[in-house]
């Protein structure tokens, strides 16, 4: 890192990696030794999702398994939208990636066998034919996102800036220059209150999803959708907004705060109940509880609206006490935390927000349509998710792609270079918020709209309800912005603005059915025209 001033405003590297997850640590991980990387993120470990994730990494690790098999669930799962090309990239450069994960010690669970020897134990979720997910108990994220940190904190060519928050993308269009190459980003620094100067010769966005556009999701409160806006602010292709996908189980509890419950729970039998104690999701789906998650999360939405039901509820009580602790030790005391005892009595559920299957759109190496700018992980659209992305298949995408990505700029960062002049960020016509209500105002308002109107089932009068507010939103907080002092929450708060607006303006773009798009005034998948994706220009 070169410093370029001395009260440390401004920084140069070879890199900048713009979130510290899954996607962001692999590929600060993969560059060459010697390359100076920036990671930069919103708090240490758990600021993303990845250090939640619970059930697991799918990948072709068993013999009675084949790429084609995970192949082809992954594209029935994501209901006729899914770029083959990138399914296959990503589902045969699984292995490895596992293996690359293994040797850096991330601790996978493993099964004992009757002659001693050990293999991993390989779980179940739905839309998956075979026993493919790789994972540590059910907390695949925590042992992931620990050791990526741990390897990142010994490498003394990566410097991890936490407590920082990207506000916008720097490029030689916004700085009137001949090339509208990415060329760095400027970042709130949290607990110096100012705005920081980060100059790089490439720049990578992973930053995650964008689930807390929504009032209930099972994300931490980070994944506010950060690095779709900031894409799109710059001038590149965002896709299939429309496709958030809502977890089928978590918890529901007032205090819990949507904690997830995970499919591997239905993956080993654990079995979906009305209030009644009957079972329904064969009515629904001959796959039963491990039926695609769009198909579930929807068959509760229905019972819970049908029958004016606040949760519906999970149960595995019929397998041991020993199997459900050993497999779910954290899931059982989390439980047993509210009151829920997993090994004796069914738990009260809900869908919630979980996942963003549309993103920045880029190429097989996570290449934006910004020269030097990539986007990685669940911030971007590489076409394996389709319609609706099949559970455990997302780390397999962080991984996969941040290789890709690296191999990418290994390249680029050989070829010559020279520093463009970057201008420091300009604070002189702004003043100290004296109405911070009208931020947290904004928040509250955005995500209930986006619950009620642009949730699990659409209209489309819903979604024009949801437009004609978005509209308005987007107008107050851009005056907002240009106007008061930078804050954590207005910045999110901007961000979580324009991927509303993506959202719906894909939403009401898609006059059919699909996958986890549902609106009752097209409620068919519409068969008769070529399946296309909703792709967005700025
Ligand atoms: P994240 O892990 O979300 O990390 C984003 C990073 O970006 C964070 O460091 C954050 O601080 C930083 N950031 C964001 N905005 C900014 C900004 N403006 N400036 C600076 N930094 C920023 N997927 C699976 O495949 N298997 C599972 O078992 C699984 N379980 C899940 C369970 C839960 C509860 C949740 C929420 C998700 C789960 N998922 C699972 C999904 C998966 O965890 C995520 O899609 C994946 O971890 C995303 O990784 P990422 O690196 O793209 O982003
Ligand atoms: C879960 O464990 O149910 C989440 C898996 C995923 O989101 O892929």
């Amino acid at each position: 890192m070169i410093e370029l001033n001395n009260n440390r405003q401004s920084f140069r590297h070879d890199v900048l990696i713009i979130g510290g997850g899954a996607a962001g640590l692999s590929l600060a991980l993969r560059l060459n030794p010697g390359t100076r990387v920036a990671v930069i993120s919103k708090g240490r470990e758990n600021t993303g999702s990845t250090y939640y994730a619970q059930g697991g990494i799918s990948a072709v690790l068993h013999s009675d398994d084949s790429f084609e098999s995970h192949i082809e669930d992954t594209m029935n799962a994501g209901n006729g939208l899914c770029d083959e090309k990138a399914v296959r990239f990503a589902v045969e450069h699984g292995p490895d990636n596992i293996q690359w994960l293994a040797d850096l010690g991330v601790p996978f669970t493993k099964d004992t066998h009757k002659d001693g020897s050990k293999s991993y134990h390989l779980t179940r979720e739905g839309g998956h034919s075979h026993r493919r997910v790789i994972h540590a108990a059910d907390a695949t994220g925590r042992a992931l996102e620990t050791t990526l940190i741990n390897h990142a904190q010994h490498n003394k060519n990566i410097e991890l800036y936490d407590q920082h928050i990207a506000v916008d993308l720097i490029t030689g269009g916004k700085l009137g220059l001949k090339h509208n190459r990415c060329i760095g980003a400027y970042a709130f620094n949290k607990a110096r209150g100012r705005v920081e100067t980060f100059q790089a010769r490439c720049v990578i966005l992973a930053t995650g999803g964008a689930n807390k556009v929504y009032l209930y999701t099972s994300n931490p409160d980070g994944s506010t959708g950060d690095g779709i806006a900031m894409a799109w602010r710059a001038g590149c292709r965002v896709a299939n907004m429309e496709f958030m996908q809502f977890h089928p189980t978590c918890l529901y509890h007032p205090k819990a705060k949507t904690f997830l419950l995970t499919e591997a729970l239905r993956g080993e039998g654990g079995k979906l109940l009305l209030p009644s104690g009957e079972r329904f999701m064969e009515q629904f789906d001959p796959r039963g509880e491990l039926a695609p998650r769009d198909i579930v999360a929807r068959a509760i939405d229905y019972e819970m609206k049908r029958l004016g039901a606040e949760c519906m509820y999970l149960d595995i009580s019929h397998k041991s006490a020993a199997f459900i602790t050993s497999h779910f030790p954290m899931i059982y005391e989390k439980c047993k935390e509210f009151g829920f005892d997993l090994t004796r009595e069914p738990v009260p559920v809900v869908p919630a927000a979980h996942y963003t299957c549309g993103g920045i759109m880029t190429d097989l190496n996570g290449q934006t349509d910004i020269e030097n700018l990539y986007a990685i992980g669940e911030t971007s659209f590489t076409g394996l998710h389709g319609a609706n992305r099949m559970a455990s298949n997302s780390l397999l995408e962080c991984l996969v792609f941040a290789e890709s990505a690296a191999s990418d700029i290994r390249n680029k960062l050989a070829e010559k270079h020279s520093w463009d002049k970057i201008r420091d960020w300009d604070e002189s016509r702004v003043t100290d918020s004296d109405e911070e209500v009208v931020v947290s105002h904004n928040w509250d308002e955005l995500r209930r709209f986006m619950w009620d109107y642009v949730g699990i089932v659409r209209t489309n009068k819903r979604l024009e309800r949801a437009r004609r507010r978005v509209d308005l939103l987007l107008s107050e907080i851009e005056d907002y912005y240009g106007n008061f002092r930078i804050t954590a929450d207005l910045l999110e708060l901007r961000n979580l603005a324009v991927v509303a607006d993506l959202i719906i303006r894909c939403a009401m773009e898609r006059k059919e059915s699909r996958g986890l798009h549902y609106t009752l005034d097209y409620p068919d998948t519409d068969d008769t025209q070529p399946v296309t994706n909703t792709i967005l220009k700025p």
